[in-house]
């Protein structure tokens, strides 16, 4: 037991050095990246159907993401804001539709939701930090259409169960796997259990070209309406020509193509997902093992343990009180990223993912000036309440929650300097708590 002063009360820190920024993708960047962008600059064909000397390098990173998830279909596109999108439009979501949406998401999730005209109901979590299975079927109405389970923090959410209800209600399952990127139940990789799945490869994200996504089905149908979505609405040929008398296929396009560059970029990446993932999970690992024996530490439920990416810790407390006491204390000692970092945070200051902080959601906001989706007239009577309060689990585990993200390049040094701060001062509290109770 560590029992050296606290350099909150004044003591030495553990460390001073900050900790690597998160950025899994970025930290397992080197020269084939550089190569892979260079190789399509000189090409000088950077869109994915033509070019002067066209590499189709976004027609093969599909392919390797298809092998990679062992799925039959993938769309790469420019985001996973995009990808969501695209996902919704090709499940024919629109007004009168209730979609589940879960309390701990991004505001991409209810975004997409609120852009097709339907209306996101929020649902609870647990303490798997994903869906509450039992929460998502006190949900559903005769307007429910639809689930989007978010693997969320790295780790996967109980998917099994959640498809098991949407099977049952004849409601689509989308799973979100933005920050899951890699991660499996029972080793079938997430994004593939339900109707489609879709991923983001922006900066913070597992794999990264600083921006991009994808979307993934093993339904002919919903690929081939989302891939006509994603352009411009229509199919096209062998040569990239589009197809116009498709009557199935004559729908409106977002406009989220993925470049050449970054495709090149992604498959680099791609090659490189196991490694990182392999390197986040250790770090992990390693110091929740070490945070096992704190009775005062509740960890968070991991459905498997070997499908989860590593890229998250949060580590519960009993109250809110201990949570902020605890995460100022480790803070002080040194366990905090440079200033552009978000790592060791209380949950409740982790901005946009928690429903209560997402202004346009709590205030239900349109971009025109009329008030849609909220005010069709095919929406009224649906349910929705977004303030505080509306999900009670959730709401009491931002509070008592700390997270800590674990960059793929930890070293040794670095995993030591976390397990070490954690043991002063927890020890600390523990004995604080000790001399009240024998006083
Ligand atoms: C759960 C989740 N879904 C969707 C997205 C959107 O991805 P992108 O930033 O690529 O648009 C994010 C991004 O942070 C996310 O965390």
């Amino acid at each position: 037991m560590n029992r050296s002063r606290l350099a909150i009360a004044g003591g030495k820190p553990v460390r001073t050095k900050p900790l690597p920024l998160e950025f899994p993708g970025i930290h397992h960047m080197d020269q084939r990246e550089v190569d892979a962008a260079v190789r399509v600059l000189r090409s000088r064909s950077l869109f994915r159907y033509y070019g002067i000397a066209l590499q189709k390098e976004v027609e093969k990173l599909e392919a390797e993401l298809a092998r990679f998830f062992r799925v039959k279909y993938t769309i790469a596109v420019s985001s996973g804001t995009g990808a969501l999108q695209v996902a919704l439009s090709a499940l024919g979501v629109g007004p009168g539709q209730e979609i589940i949406v879960p309390a701990y998401s991004w505001v991409s999730v209810a975004a997409a939701v609120v852009n097709q005209g339907a209306i996101p109901v929020l649902a609870d979590i647990d303490d798997t930090f994903c869906l509450n299975p039992a929460e998502v079927e006190k949900c559903i109405t005769p307007k429910t259409r639809g689930i989007i389970l978010v693997h969320m923090s790295g780790a996967p959410g109980n998917v099994k169960e959640v498809l098991k209800i949407a099977r049952k209600q004849r409601l689509f399952l989308l799973e979100d796997c933005a920050q899951c990127n890699g991660g499996s139940v029972g080793g079938q990789k997430v994004g593939t259990f339900g109707d489609m799945g879709i991923f983001s490869f922006q900066m913070n994200k597992n794999i990264t070209a600083g921006e991009g996504g994808c979307v993934v089905t093993n339904d002919a149908r919903l690929y081939r309406r989302a891939f006509a979505v994603h352009d411009l609405g229509f199919a096209r040929d062998q040569n990239g020509r589009l197809i116009m008398n498709d009557p199935d296929l004559c729908l409106w396009g977002k406009g989220y193509r993925l470049d050449e560059v970054r495709a090149a970029i992604l498959r680099v990446q791609l090659k490189k997902l196991p490694s990182i993932i392999e390197r986040m999970h250790a770090s992990k690992y390693r110091i929740r093992t070490a945070l096992e024996k704190f009775p005062q530490v509740q960890l968070r439920k991991i459905i498997d343990k070997k499908g989860d990416t590593g890229s998250f810790l949060i580590i519960t407390y009993h109250d809110a009180e201990t949570a902020k006491k605890i995460n100022l204390a480790l803070r002080a000692e040194g366990i905090v990223t440079s200033s552009q970092g978000i790592s060791n945070i209380l949950m409740t200051d982790w901005g946009l993912h928690l429903y209560y902080n997402i202004p346009s959601l709590v205030n239900q906001t349109s971009v025109d000036g009329r008030g849609f989706p909220w005010t069709l007239a095919e929406n009224a009577g649906l349910a929705r309440d977004y303030h505080k309060g509306a999900c009670l689990v959730a709401d009491s585990l931002f509070e008592r929650s700390m997270l800590i993200a674990v960059p793929s390049c930890l070293s040794e040094k670095d995993e030591d300097d976390i397990i070490r701060a954690f043991d002063k001062v927890l020890s600390a509290l523990l004995l604080a708590r000790t001399s009240i109770a024998a006083a």
